[in-house]
C-alpha cells in the first residue's frame, strides 16, 4: 500500500463491531453513557440517546453526527416517555438490536439504614429500578414483535453486589437492576435476546463527582487506594469497552452475566 493511502478496515475488523446496528443508549448524555454512545457509533451502530438534559444530549448528538446519532427527550420514570422512545427507533430505522439501560442517579451518601429517609429510596428505585425495568420491557416488546436476537445491557454497581456503609438506598437498588437482569436473561432467551449487567466500581463523572462534592480528579484520587489493581484507573471508556463487548456479537453465548469492573475490589 502507498504510504498515503488512507486505511479502510474491513469488515467486522475491531473498528467495525456494530455495523448497521440501532442502539438506544438511556443517561447518554453524560459519564459512561455518553462514552458508550461515542463508542457504538465508532464501531458503525446507529444511536439514539434518550436522557433529560436535553442541551447536553443534543450536543453529543450533533458531535457524533446526526445522519448517526439522534436525541430525544425521555424521562425513563415515565412509562409513555420510555415507550416513545423506543418506538422512534422503529419510526427512525424500523428495528432495534441495543438497549443499554444506563440512566441512573445516586443515592444518599450521607444516610446509612438508620436513618433512612424512605422518600429518598422512592426517588431512587424509581430512576434506577422502575426505569430500567420499562427499558428492558419496552425493548424487549419491539425485539420480540420484530424477530430480533437483540442485547439488552443493564447498568449495575459494585453495589450490586455487596453492601456499603452508607447509601443504603443506592444499594437496594442496584441489587434490585442485577435481579431485573438475572429475570429478564430467563425470559428473553426463550426469544434469543441476551440481558447483561455491567457493575462498575466509582468512576469519575458528573453523577460520581455531585455526590462526593469533587473534581473529576479529586474523585479519581478518592478511588484510586481502594482498588487492588495498581497503575490503571477506572475510566468510563473502560465501562463502555465493556458495554460494547456484551452489544456485540463477540458475547454471543453470554446471557444472564455481571461484568463487574472494579480491579478486582469485590474479589
Ligand atoms: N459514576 C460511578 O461511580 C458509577 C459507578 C457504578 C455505577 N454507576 C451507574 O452508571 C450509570 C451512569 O451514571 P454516570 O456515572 O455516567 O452518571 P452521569 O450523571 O454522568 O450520567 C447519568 C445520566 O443519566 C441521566 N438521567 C438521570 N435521571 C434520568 C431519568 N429519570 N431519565 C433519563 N435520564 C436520566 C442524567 O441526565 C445523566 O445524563 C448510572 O446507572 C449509575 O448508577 C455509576
Amino acid at each position: 500500500m502507498e504510504p498515503d493511502q488512507p486505511m479502510i478496515p474491513p469488515p467486522n475488523s475491531s473498528t467495525d463491531r456494530l455495523s448497521g446496528k440501532i442502539a438506544i443508549v438511556t443517561g447518554g448524555a453524560s459519564g459512561i453513557g455518553e462514552s458508550t454512545a461515542r463508542l457504538f457509533a465508532q464501531h458503525g451502530a446507529t444511536i439514539i440517546i434518550a436522557d433529560i438534559q436535553d442541551d447536553k444530549g443534543r450536543q453529543i448528538a450533533s458531535e457524533i453526527g446526526n445522519h448517526r446519532c439522534t436525541y430525544i427527550h425521555c424521562d425513563v420514570t415515565d412509562e409513555h416517555q420510555v415507550k416513545s422512545a423506543i418506538d422512534l427507533a422503529i419510526t427512525l430505522h424500523g428495528t432495534l438490536d441495543i438497549m443499554f439501560s444506563n440512566a441512573g442517579i445516586f443515592g444518599s451518601a450521607s444516610q446509612t439504614i438508620v436513618d433512612l429517609d424512605l422518600n429518598n429510596l422512592d426517588r431512587v428505585y424509581t430512576v434506577n429500578v422502575r426505569g430500567m425495568a420499562a427499558c428492558v420491557k419496552h425493548a424487549a416488546r419491539v425485539m420480540i414483535e420484530r424477530r430480533v436476537k437483540g442485547s439488552v445491557i443493564c447498568t449495575g454497581s459494585v453495589m450490586s453486589v455487596q453492601g456499603g456503609k452508607t447509601a443504603p438506598d443506592y444499594t437496594i437498588s442496584k441489587h434490585a437492576v442485577l435481579g431485573l437482569v438475572r429475570a429478564a436473561s430467563q425470559q428473553l432467551g426463550l426469544y434469543g435476546i441476551r440481558v447483561n449487567c455491567v457493575s462498575p466500581f466509582g468512576v469519575s463523572t458528573p453523577m460520581s463527582c455531585g455526590a462526593f462534592g469533587t473534581s473529576p480528579e479529586e474523585m479519581e484520587v478518592l478511588i484510586e487506594p481502594f482498588t487492588p489493581l495498581k497503575g490503571v484507573v477506572l475510566k468510563t471508556k473502560h465501562v463502555a469497552d465493556a458495554v460494547l463487548f456484551l452489544a456485540s456479537d463477540d458475547s454471543a453465548f453470554i446471557n444472564g452475566h455481571n461484568i463487574v469492573l472494579d480491579g478486582g475490589f469485590t474479589a
